[in-house]
């Protein structure tokens, strides 16, 4: 027997894409690898497996009632470290992220300093590696400063990790230098992803525009300030051949523009967030900040296309934009508050209700928030695959729960959904050669 983590996982209901695999089963972890699965009809009796228990060390843990997933990836996440640690640290986000069922995190970077050199990307990756309850991948932005002005050291940041580029939280408005980005994106192998959003478009805007922005007297922030830039985009996806990401995508022209592009061939792959097809603009009225989000949320019919996208594959990936922000931030004017959400520990909850309507079967639901960022990113994770290291997440679809910032790993307590009742948790998950019990109690060994 190793002396890594050495675990059975009896009974549970696997799914994994990767391998095409969707049933009850068993899954043995050796030294913090996957050894084997195994799917069969019918429960496993003590003795039946064909595991063989030759160490009285090893932990057998029940499933039976539990999801036996692949932990999930999160291709957009801000962990805030360096230069915004009152927002949120390496530590806290990731902690943040292992409390919500995922294993992976890509970090976005808008952090003080820009992440728009191998320094930075290597700062943080130590950092993760030392500090990280999760792991950790690097995007770098694609302008230096993030100022949209001159293209930032691309190749030096891919040689340093970096596994995607952006600006994300501003668009790159000038298209030559998105259209050289694109370009190295293709000569790297590595996606770029466009915030799109015309910055002549929504200046000064806070919310969605329509009748509640002219109601409660805010500037609006209209759907074609998004799908202008998806537009361009794929216009400049399509000249360069490079590997265009839209991210957190918020409207019905968006999902359009991009099943456009992609049923005309264009190397396109998009994302949404839980809070685009879970929440309208609605949520604004009363001017709570802890709704106010860029892009902003939008009205029933883009939640509606999104749901279409998520469904008919437009849309490939959910991540969650986790974006803590101080409470300072947000405990002020409508105008003035920060922009985002703390999404991490409120995701699967709000992606399970998607499979309880109908939109997405679990299978789809693992492939969007597991198997395709991992693939988008090029990041050998999301899969359960004999060999890997043991990225697992047992999920409870049954388990509710009223969400309680208070209680949230992540120091931003900055979500609309404070109080909700939700359905569906993570009640332990594998990560890092060790396993976090997030619900003490909730996992029954044998
Ligand atoms: O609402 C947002 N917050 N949207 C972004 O694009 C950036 C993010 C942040 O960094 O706070």
């Amino acid at each position: 027997m190793k002396k890594g983590l050495n675990l059975l996982i009896r009974n549970g209901h696997i799914i994994d894409p990767s391998q095409g695999m969707d049933g009850k089963g068993d899954l043995l972890i050796e030294d913090g690898r996957i050894r084997e699965l195994e799917i069969r009809d019918s429960e496993f009796k003590t003795q039946d497996s064909r595991f063989k228990i030759q160490n009285s060390r090893l932990e057998i843990i029940d499933a039976s009632g539990l999801y036996v997933l692949p932990g999930l990836v999160d291709m957009h996440v801000h962990l805030r470290e360096p230069g915004y640690e009152y927002k949120e640290t390496i530590k806290t986000g990731t902690m943040a992220a292992v409390r919500g069922g995922f294993t992976t995190v890509c970090c976005m970077p808008n952090t003080k300093p820009v992440n728009d050199n191998e320094t930075v990307t290597e700062f943080i990756l130590r950092k993760a590696y030392a500090e990280g309850a999760c792991y950790v991948y690097t995007i770098g932005a694609i302008t230096k400063g993030q100022k949209g002005e001159e293209l930032a050291e691309m190749g030096m940041m891919r040689d340093a990790g970096c596994v995607a580029f952006s600006d994300d939280g501003f668009p790159v408005m000038n298209s030559l230098l998105m259209r050289r980005a694109l370009e190295y994106s293709r000569v790297f192998g590595v996606p770029v992803i466009s915030h799109a959003e015309d910055a002549g478009l929504s200046a000064g805007g806070v919310m969605n525009e329509g009748a509640l922005s002219v109601r409660l007297g805010l500037r609006g922030i209209p759907a074609a300030a998004e799908v202008v830039m998806i537009k361009r985009d794929i216009e400049l996806a399509a000249l360069t051949g490079g590997r265009l990401h839209i991210a957190h995508v918020s409207t019905a022209g968006g999902v359009r523009a991009v099943r456009e592009a992609k049923k005309a061939g264009i190397a396109v792959t998009a994302e949404t967030c839980p809070h685009y097809f879970t929440l309208t603009e609605e949520v604004v009225y009363g001017y709570n900040t802890n709704a106010k989000v860029n892009p902003p949320l939008r009205t029933e019919r883009d939640v509606e296309a999104l749901k279409e996208g998520l469904a008919d594959g437009t849309i490939d990936v959910i991540a969650t934009d986790h974006a803590p922000h101080h409470m300072d931030e947000k405990l002020c004017e409508f105008d003035k508050a920060a922009s985002g959400i703390s999404g991490l520990e409120t995701a699967l909850p709000l992606c399970l209700r998607l499979v309880e309507e109908g939109v997405l079967s679990m299978r789809d639901l693992v492939e969007k928030t597991a198997l395709n960022p991992a693939m988008i990113t090029g990041i050998e994770r999301g899969s359960l695959r004999k060999g890997a290291a043991a990225d697992v997440v047992l999920l409870d679809p049954d388990r509710e729960f009223t969400v309680d910032p208070e209680g949230f790993a992540s120091m931003g307590r900055n979500t609309p959904f404070g109080g909700w009742r939700l359905r569906g948790r993570p009640v332990a998950v594998i990560c890092k050669g060790r396993m976090h019990e997030i619900d003490s109690g909730a996992v029954k060994q044998l």
